[in-house]
């Protein structure tokens, strides 16, 4: 049985600007060519592909001087129309952070607020069902966690990464739909492994391969699930699933140490 795909309204930002030139996780080597022709080209089929696929994609204005801004996910959480922007763990980012509260201020948003402590936005908040996923271990301060709940009013389940590989929640887990999470469970704390088995007994649990690949930094509409190529195995568990899978080329991305779900920041109005 097909599962249902719900319509999505994203936020991105064209990688005009973007490049390697510092590195803020083990992914990012800066001695390594960009090409940021090819990533924008990349970008743009995955913008056009959320577009084929009847979601509504609105896009931030890149800076330069912030090559790291293509991954937008980072910029904000939006929930119920509520923004909580991000704060930024590194000074090489925290001018986005700018950005975002401009562009939600002007489109009427009238709850737009800047966290007060360090969180990444979506790239640690993930949204799931009536609940909030929240990561912390390497980017988002656990106190951040009490304020989103705070701020959306709804339970947030904290989780600790451990492997520097994976230092966002969306590069360990991602959301398929309310019920249904796919992830890694190696990139975990002993204590959130336990965590996750008790809310999802039922996940997807990613291989090592496929997480080093970025598999699990994926978008769902609750059907379409976009993910990089290279994840072959997840993407035959996803249809086992009855998901239908959508394998992504973003390369030049992987290079700044994102991917798919990176790139797109969902807004819940
Ligand atoms: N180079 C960026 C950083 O380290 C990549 C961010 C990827 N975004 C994400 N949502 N995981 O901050």
């Amino acid at each position: 049985m097909a599962r249902t795909a719900t319509p999505r309204h994203y936020l991105m930002v064209r990688p005009t600007h973007f490049d390697v030139e510092y590195s803020i996780n083990p992914w990012m080597d800066p001695g390594k060519p960009t090409f940021a022709q090819l990533a924008v080209t990349q970008w743009e089929w995955l913008r056009d592909l959320f577009g084929e696929l009847g979601h509504r994609v609105e896009q931030l204005d890149p800076r330069p001087g912030l090559p790291d801004m293509v991954f937008a996910a980072n910029g904000a959480t939006v929930l119920d129309g509520r923004v909580l922007v991000a704060r930024f763990r590194h000074t090489q980012r925290s001018a986005e952070a700018g950005a975002y509260l401009s562009w939600f201020r002007s489109r009427g948003y009238e709850s737009v607020r800047q966290a007060q402590w360090v969180n990444e936005g979506e790239g640690d908040y993930l949204v799931a069902g009536s609940r909030l996923l929240a990561g912390t271990g390497f980017r988002t301060s656990p106190r951040a966690h009490a304020e989103a709940a705070d701020y959306f009013g709804v339970p947030v389940v904290s989780l600790t990464l451990v492997d520097p590989r994976f230092y966002h929640l969306d590069t360990a887990l991602a959301v398929l739909d309310e019920e249904m999470i796919m992830y890694y469970p190696p990139a975990f704390s002993d204590e959130s492994r336990r965590v996750l088995e008790d809310l999802y007994p039922d996940a997807i649990l990613a291989s090592a391969e496929d997480a080093a690949a970025f598999g699990l930094n994926a978008v769902s509409d609750g059907r379409h699930v976009i993910l990089p190529q290279a994840a072959t195995t997840l993407i035959a568990q996803l249809r086992d699933h009855d998901y239908d899978p959508i394998p992504a080329d973003l390369s030049e991305l992987l290079k700044a140490g994102g991917s798919v779900k990176c790139c797109t920041l969902e807004l819940r109005t």
